[in-house]
């Protein structure tokens, strides 16, 4: 554990480090990010360097409202503009088509640029003291599972920042989906995330949604394996039916499993809330892979609400 980094909740301080070109990493309601002005070619390749992000995989740009966007982008489609307006600030990212301001190293050369509203108390106050977007990918090494606490970040990331931005836990704690729309005006979700499809629907009606093998040049960070811990981590379809013993690790959604150590477990939501889950999900990945377990063995959740991001990021953590 790394427990030196500067670490703190002072905006002031996150401010003058970003004006400065440095990168910060803030909290938001789904994971915390690593942050850098935007509109600095220099800062926003400070962020690549430090995630070992590869250059094709974008960055999303964090401002403190909707009401800003046409700084930086050229129109908003209309039913874009009405997922914002129901869902922003929220766990929502839309991809629009940027104007000249925004670098090509933050869309990784696409003329789109996806765009997020985070809604964290501390961020919004932060971003209203800049006046430039925030660049933000979330705060882990990439492929890595991403962080939903500043102490998470520390042990990862601490000794390449100057300042973590603590905000606390993230309370939902899985990423924002992602939704575009195509030249033939199909509406489409690239990833999903914490607001889920049927929030979408209700406001737009037909979407399509993109499944997690599909390689996808619309969204190249939308890698088959990803957010993985580094034991192998399996699912299972019945979670009583794994190999019991000491060395073996669980991710369940409900109940404990009998046989096995209760300290190799996680229970992810015991009254059965998605919400829960999706909360803890991250964190007792981390937990599980600090475990002296040679295999972690999961479940997947009903596949409906927050069942189906959390779904993805366990298939895409199972993924070889
Ligand atoms: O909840 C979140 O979205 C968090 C917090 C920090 O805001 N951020 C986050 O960023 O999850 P990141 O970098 O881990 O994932 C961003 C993904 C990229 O991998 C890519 O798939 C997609 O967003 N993306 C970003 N810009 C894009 C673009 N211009 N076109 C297509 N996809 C894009
Ligand atoms: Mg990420």
């Amino acid at each position: 554990m790394y427990d030196l980094s500067f670490t703190g909740r002072n905006i002031d301080i996150a401010a003058s480090l970003l004006i400065k070109g440095e990168a910060v990493a803030i909290p938001t309601e789904t994971v915390y990010g690593l942050a850098a002005n935007a509109l600095n070619i220099d800062a926003v390749t400070k962020i690549f360097r430090i995630k070992k992000r590869p250059s094709f995989d974008p960055l999303i740009i964090h401002i403190s409202s909707f009401d800003l966007v046409d700084r930086y982008v050229v129109s908003v489609p209309e039913p874009l503009r009405r997922l914002a307006e129901a869902y922003m600030p929220g766990p929502l990212t839309l991809l629009l088509e940027k104007k000249s301001i925004i670098p090509d190293v933050v869309t990784s050369g696409s003329r789109y640029v996806a765009v997020r509203v985070p809604a964290h108390d501390l961020t919004r106050a932060l971003l209203a003291k800049l006046d430039f977007p925030l660049a933000a990918p979330s705060a882990n090494p990439f492929g890595y599972i991403s962080p939903t606490t500043a102490q998470h970040v520390a042990d990862q990331l601490g000794s390449q920042l100057c300042y973590i931005l603590d905000g606390g836990p993230c309370e939902i704690g899985i990423e924002s989906t992602i939704v575009g729309m195509t030249d033939n005006g199909e509406i489409h979700v690239y990833r999903k995330g914490g607001l889920t499809i049927e929030q979408i629907q209700k406001v737009i009606g037909t979407i399509i949604v993109e499944d997690y093998s599909a390689s996808n040049p619309d969204a190249p960070g939308m890698l088959t394996h990803h957010y993985a811990p580094s034991k192998p981590f399996v699912i299972v379809e019945n979670i009583n039916d794994i190999p019991k013993g000491e060395n073996v690790g669980v991710m369940a959604y409900r109940q404990f499993v009998p046989g096995i150590p209760m300290h190799h477990q996680v229970v992810l939501a015991p009254t059965g809330r998605f919400e829960d889950a999706a909360h803890n999900l991250f964190a007792g990945m981390r937990y599980l892979d600090t475990c002296q377990v040679d295999t972690i063995y999961t479940q997947l959740l009903p596949e409906v609400d927050l069942g189906i991001a959390i779904n993805d990021r366990l298939r895409r953590a199972a993924a070889i």
